[in-house]
């Protein structure tokens, strides 16, 4: 689907334990302004459910699992996030929910811009619009 990629990241094996590592404008295609991590969720509940004008971002699930569906006004996709060096890259302008998350999962996502309500679209029909794709369904 246009707008998420799945991207490995690098593992570096150890018998003290594995590591991985994000970098900006290496790992993940964008200079890296803010991280923040969504944990205790409790059974059930969805998060996001919004886009971004602007925002990309880059999601992990650190630990446990959840889904992320990704909606760019045309093609729906949900992404299984399991392992803790595979990441999703949301493009800007993409719808995005996360669901199914799993008893003591932590997503940990990085973003390519600071933290801005203005930059939000909460609303989906106004995402479908803003998208080009309010009328062609
Ligand atoms: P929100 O992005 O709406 O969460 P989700 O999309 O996962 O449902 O953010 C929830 C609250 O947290 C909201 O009041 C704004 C605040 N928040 C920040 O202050 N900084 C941030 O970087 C983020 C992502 C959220």
């Amino acid at each position: 689907m246009n707008g998420g990629t799945i991207i490995r990241l690098n593992k570096v094996l150890d018998n003290r334990g594995n590591l991985s590592v994000i970098e900006e404008n290496k790992d993940v295609p964008f200079s890296i302004k803010r991280a923040y991590w969504i944990y205790d969720v409790p059974g059930g509940e969805d998060r996001g459910g919004h886009a971004y004008l602007m925002n990309k971002e880059f999601i992990v699930a650190l630990s446990g699992s959840f889904d992320v569906l990704l909606d760019n006004g045309k093609e729906k996709e949900i992404f299984h996030l399991n392992r803790s060096y595979y990441g999703l890259l949301v493009e800007n302008g993409i719808w995005r929910k996360m669901s199914n998350f799993s008893t003591n999962s932590l997503a940990f996502i990085v973003s390519s811009e600071n933290y801005d309500p203005s930059d939000y679209i909460r609303d989906y029909e106004t995402f479908l619009i803003k998208t080009g794709h309010a009328y062609g369904r």
